[in-house]
């Protein structure tokens, strides 16, 4: 036999193997559509994680709602002071960032976010008489923003943001 056939005889098995190999990994890596899909746009990363933050203000304050003064402790009041803060800071960034330079909902609504938030901060810091009153009055108002602009948007978070009421689609 020719020392080059038997050669390539016994490589064979390999060569299959490196190409077996090659297949595989092709496969377990994703096309390149996939590959695109992972890298998000930074930008959409970046207001998501931004609403993200506003949410988790938001429901700290949520779990606070309907009570009685008296049974409010320093700790509530504090989070209604860090939520408006927050919040309206959170708008500023909203406002400078993201709003579209041609909606003006858009641009209406985050302003308002930003106000309404504030307005939370000199009730919960000042605790006069009917403070907690003015802060659910402004609460209110700010969860209309978060409802407006979502429903603006075709954004369906109804179920996250009013716990314990049934979806009411498009409203
Ligand atoms: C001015 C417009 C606007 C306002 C006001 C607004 N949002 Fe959003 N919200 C958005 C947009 C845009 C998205 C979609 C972000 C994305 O691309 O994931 C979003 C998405 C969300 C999400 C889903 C985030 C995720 O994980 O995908 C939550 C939760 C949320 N908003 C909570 C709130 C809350 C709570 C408020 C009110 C305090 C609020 N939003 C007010 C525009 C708004």
């Amino acid at each position: 036999m020719l020392p080059v056939i038997a050669l390539f005889r016994k490589m064979r098995f390999v060569l299959l193997l490196v190409c077996f190999f090659v297949l595989w990994e092709g496969c377990a890596s994703g096309g390149p559509e996939e590959k695109k899909k992972e890298e998000e746009d930074p930008k959409k990363k970046e207001l998501k994680e931004l609403m993200k933050r506003i949410d988790e203000w938001y429901k700290k304050s949520q779990d606070r709602m309907g009570y009685y003064p008296p049974q409010l402790t320093d700790g509530d009041w504090f989070i209604f002071e860090r939520t408006g803060e927050t919040i309206a800071n959170l708008s500023d960034v909203m406002l400078k960032k993201f709003v579209p330079a041609d909606d003006k909902i858009y641009l209406k609504e985050a302003k308002d976010m930003k106000k309404h938030s504030e307005d939370m901060v000199k009730p919960a810091t000042e605790r006069y008489n009917g403070a907690y009153e003015d802060i659910q009055y402004s609460f209110g108002r700010l969860r209309n923003t978060c409802k407006n602009c979502h429903n603006h948007l075709g954004i369906q978070i109804y179920t996250s943001l009013y716990p314990g009421e049934p979806s009411k689609e498009g409203h």
